[in-house]
């Protein structure tokens, strides 16, 4: 990033037990629809905008802006659903507040943001620190230059406008929630610190744990202590010339798994400070048309879910938000969510670990993305990046997702293959997927057919029959999927609003949809190699895309609970279902 005296650093990962200093709360908010605060009149970037912070010095300055008199609202939290006059806007808003701050010696500061949507730039006492696109993965900023010892101004401006070389692009099925969704935090460190840690178990020798470190800084001979106390591990170790551990330990450890998701307290002491984790030991792996957890073939009782409040909607960004979701999932019998489209907040995949709740995680290159736009595949990758980087140490992530129902092509083969890779780069001891689309069969025979099977671990796809196509010719229907690899249904369902009753024949009853489910079930029976379903979807969520009136009213209604909790009739028959695998 240049011109920037701070630095956007590589993210540091369990920034939560960094004891960070919290920067949530209300901040003033300035809507800015033509980035007045950020352009002059002939559009050209001015030193002297919002994020100067700037206040009348005599009586005839001129200062069109006032943070502190400004409307204040929640951060984190999107803007649609705390200003009811921004519920359908997309544009620039500025957020500002002031916070005290004691320096110390010695002491690095980083400014680490969950996430914002989608296009932020951050600013300290009126300094550019760092910017950011992409709405669902965190970054942090080195600012120890810039901050100052006692008051502070901090400013971002975010910007959620939708643009055809985004990621995701112009048009997706969810609603654009914009703003600082997720905390804001600093974090003081040292000048050399860990910045990042990979503890797992081998996905073949289930008595071998695998430890890497990378510290801030190339330097040798530095001491690192790996403890986990229930496992007598207790390793002082020291970094090679590149500031990394490689450490192999032979255990014997209890195995997280669905039914026993076991943690263990592990801690990393360096340079005076401990870092603790709760890290759970699991292997995961294909072989042939099987997914194994622990070296046994386990089925994806699954369901998709979006990152929004379990109630009226806005982005879920706590713990509470989380296991409430997981709550309802539980309910249905499910051992595995897919966090769609997009990396979902940190507290929710820690939560959906505790509960023993396998993940899909997934970042939003969505429908069609600009593939031969060379910033746009920079951009995916470092979602990429970024999503895996936070959740590497997870154990409940057993699947990243690059991609989903994208249109074939050679473009979209390079950019998708050279995502794959890097993802594997990143992590190879995780599964690659992709939800691929099966969107028509002929004469009842619905064939997969995508290059990409090459680049995946497991062969994901959606379908709709009985909704956009094909009704009630489910049970006529068969399946040709010439891969050797395990089947995942990524996506199926149909709408129904919720107390809407008739006839399974007639669009948005609850029969219609109970049907559709009962149909499609006795489907999967029928298809080879099938280890897994996530069920579109949880519950109905907010889409603009969705506005058919008295019926969706902006809710996408394919969710089994409606949008105020109610369960839906083929909730029942997917429980059913589910209880008998
Ligand atoms: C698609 C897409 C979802 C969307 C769903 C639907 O498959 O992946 O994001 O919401 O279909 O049409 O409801």
């Amino acid at each position: 990033m240049s011109g920037f005296c701070s630095e956007m650093v590589p993210l540091v990962n369990n920034v939560y037990a960094r004891n960070p200093i919290s920067l949530n709360g209300d901040w003033h908010y300035i809507v800015d629809v033509q980035e007045e605060g950020y352009y002059d009149y002939r559009r050209q970037p001015m030193s002297w905008g919002f994020f100067r912070n700037a206040k009348p010095q005599k009586p005839s300055d001129l200062i069109e802006y006032d943070f502190s008199k400004s409307p204040t609202m929640h951060i984190p939290g999107d803007w649609n659903t705390q200003d009811a006059s921004l519920f359908f806007y997309e544009g620039t808003v500025w957020f500002g507040r002031d916070f005290e701050y004691k320096k110390k010696d010695g002491v690095r500061t980083l400014l680490y943001i969950g996430a914002v949507n989608y296009d932020s730039h951050v600013f300290l006492n009126g300094k550019e620190v760092g910017a950011h696109i992409g709405g669902f993965t965190p970054f942090n900023i080195d600012v120890t230059e810039e901050m100052k010892d006692g008051s502070n101004f901090i400013c971002i401006k975010a910007d959620n406008k939708r643009s055809a070389e985004n990621v995701p692009t112009l048009i997706f099925d969810w609603w654009n929630y914009g703003g600082i969704t997720r905390d804001v935090l600093l974090v003081e460190v040292g000048e050399r610190y860990v910045e990042n840690y990979k503890i797992r178990l081998d996905n073949d020798d289930l008595e071998l744990i695998h430890f890497e470190l990378n510290l801030n800084k190339k330097i040798r001979g530095e001491n690192v202590r790996l403890r986990i106390p229930e496992l007598n591990v207790n390793e002082s170790l020291q970094t090679d010339r590149y500031g990394s551990v490689e450490k192999t330990l032979r255990k014997r450890a209890e195995l997280w798994s669905p039914e026993n998701p076991k943690l263990y307290k592990v801690y990393i002491d360096y340079n005076g400070m401990s870092i603790e984790d709760e890290i759970g030991l699991r292997s995961i792996k294909t072989v042939g048309k099987q997914i194994l957890l622990n070296g046994k073939p386990i089925f994806l009782k699954g369901i998709s879910v979006h990152e929004e409040k379990a109630y009226g909607g806005g982005r879920a960004n706590s713990t509470d938000d989380a296991r409430l979701l997981i709550s309802w999932a539980k309910e249905l019998g499910c051992n595995y969510m897919r966090f769609a489209h997009y990396p979902h907040n940190e507290f929710a995949v820690r939560e959906a670990e505790r509960q023993g709740m396998l993940v899909w995680s997934e970042i939003p290159v969505y429908w069609t993305i600009d593939w031969t736009n060379t910033d746009t595949y920079l951009n995916a990758e470092n979602q990429l990046r970024e999503m895996i980087t936070r959740d590497w140490n997870r154990c409940n992530i057993i699947i990243w997702s690059i991609a989903n129902e994208t249109p074939h092509g050679n473009a979209r083969d390079r950019f998708l293959s050279r995502l794959s890779n890097y993802a594997k780069s990143l992590d190879d001891s995780r599964l690659i997927s992709m939800a691929m689309e099966v969107s028509s069969a002929s004469n009842y025979v619905n064939r997969l057919n995508d290059n990409m099977n090459k680049y995946v671990d497991v062969i994901s796809f959606n379908q709709y029959v009985g909704w956009y196509r094909d009704v009630h010719d489910a049970p006529k229907m068969t399946w040709e999927i010439p891969y050797d690899k395990p089947v995942i249904i990524s996506e199926f369902g149909g709408g129904a609003k919720y107390g809407y009753h008739g006839d399974k024949g007639e669009r948005w009853t609850e029969e219609f949809q109970e049907n559709l489910y009962k149909e499609n079930l006795a489907m999967f029976e029928k298809i080879d190699g099938l280890a897994g379903i996530t069920p579109w979807i949880l519950k109905d969520f907010r889409s603009p895309r969705r506005v058919l009136p008295g019926v969706q009213d902006y809710y996408n209604r394919k969710g089994l609970f409606s949008d105020n909790g109610e369960k839906k009739l083929a909730f029942y028959v997917l429980r059913d279902w589910y209880s008998k695998r």
